[in-house]
């Protein structure tokens, strides 16, 4: 196991329920902003749920943050932080408004010319308020990690920033808030954490018997949760709890403890965001076939572990089981409703030159944290998606 430091002093409030409990964790003088999305927390009723749990504390609402939040519409929050003298930040919904608070909480104390280099240049953030989350969708693991990812639409960039500083103090997941998504949010939801297991562990074996298992069993649990999920037209609590649960732990920093991480399938897929508004989950699903594809001789041995602790394929030959897991786990990815090609999107030839070009121009010789992914690969990568 490799040397590690972990640290997440989030507290889940997990539960039917627990929205009322939010009053006991946020500082009763606070001047709070409620951030969110296009309104689902209106129509379901989260909204009218968080506004009676706040009865008597001083808030103001900021709605529109779209999904894949824009810097843009961001620095419109960050101007009212700064008029109403606000001094803590409410996030209901995806992982959409979760990460667009996370960068108002640390836009809103940047000293720099343009707040979006927290993310273009990674200017490290030395200050940030503090901010709450209530979850609604299932996916991200924003709602317990440092992470943020957010576009900026003048420049057609997605781009990452990480910083304990905008880590929630605390996290409401009410599995009865998702009753209300859409299957596509749903499904998208699943293959995202899914995905994000999959980034952590189907790596390199490096004697972390403790954290692969975890992982295959966040694996398991979205397979057969996420299949059930999708099946029935009525939601379930217990399935709807075990998938929240499982996306949460999916990206919560456990599982990356000791081992080694990959991450290109993500970074390949932002630009497929950036450039054509393909879907976070839908973009994942398109190119981690291929990216597995490029290093299965490399990966082998994690691979075949892969495969026989998740899909139970037990084939004598170590290249058929490969095929095999590869064609199970794009298939359980359409099976959800998830389409997972780029002629799907009208993504042509000339438009993966586009994105070739992008990384060519970065500089850098690989496309996620590791060796086996490499820059002068994505072409062929992408072009067998097409
Ligand atoms: O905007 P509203 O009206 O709320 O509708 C949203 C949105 O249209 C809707 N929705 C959310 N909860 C709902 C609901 N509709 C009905 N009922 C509910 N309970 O779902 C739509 C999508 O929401 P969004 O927040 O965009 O989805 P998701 O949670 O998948 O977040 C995607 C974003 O997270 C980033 C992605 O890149 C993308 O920008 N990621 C963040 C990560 C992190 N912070 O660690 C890691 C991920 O890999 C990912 O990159
Ligand atoms: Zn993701």
């Amino acid at each position: 196991m490799n040397n590690f430091n972990f640290y997440n002093p989030v507290k889940i409030l997990f539960g039917k329920g627990k929205i009322s409990e939010i009053s006991e964790n946020i500082p009763k003088n606070a001047n709070i902003l409620i951030t969110y999305g296009g309104g689902s927390i209106k129509k379901n009723g989260v909204l009218m749920q968080v506004k009676t749990a706040l009865k008597g504390f001083s808030y103001t609402e900021f709605g529109g943050i779209e999904p894949n939040p824009a810097f843009e519409t961001l620095m419109k929050a960050v101007e009212i932080v700064k008029d109403k003298e606000i001094d803590f930040l409410l996030a209901v919904g995806g992982g959409s408004v979760i990460d667009g608070t996370k960068f108002i909480a640390a836009a809103s104390k940047y000293r720099g010319d343009c707040a979006y280099e927290i993310c273009s240049k990674q200017t490290l953030v030395t200050e940030a308020m503090p901010l709450a989350t209530i979850l609604t969708l299932p996916a991200t693991g924003s709602e317990m990690n440092p992470n943020a990812v957010v576009t900026r639409r003048e420049t057609k960039e997605k781009f990452a920033f990480y910083s304990p500083l905008v880590m929630p103090q605390f996290s409401v997941l009410d599995p009865e808030t998702t009753y209300s998504l859409p299957k596509r949010q749903l499904a998208n939801g699943v293959v995202d954490a899914f995905v994000h297991v999959l980034e952590q562990y189907l790596t390199y074996d490096t004697n972390s018997p403790v954290q692969d298992s975890m992982a295959e069993g966040i694996l398991r649990t979205l397979i057969i949760e996420g299949e059930k999920a999708l099946a029935v037209d009525r939601p379930n609590y217990e399935n709807r709890a075990n998938i929240m649960w499982a996306a949460t732990m999916a990206l919560n920093g456990m599982l990356s403890c000791g081992v080694v991480t990959d991450w290109s399938t993500h970074k390949i897929g932002h630009e497929l965001t950036a450039l054509h508004g393909v879907d976070h989950a839908v973009s994942l699903a398109i190119v981690w076939p291929a990216v597995i594809e490029n290093v299965r001789e490399d990966r082998k041995e994690k691979l075949i572990q892969y495969a026989k602790n998740v899909w139970n394929i037990s084939e004598e030959n170590d290249s058929l089981t490969i095929d095999i897991l590869i064609k199970r786990t794009n298939e359980f990815f359409t099976s959800l409703g998830i389409k997972s090609h780029l002629s799907d999107f009208n993504i042509s030839a000339d438009d993966v030159d586009v994105i070739v070009k992008r990384f060519e121009n970065r500089d850098s010789d690989t496309l996620g944290n590791l060796f086996d992914v490499k820059t002068k690969d994505l072409r062929s990568i992408l072009m067998s998606r097409l």
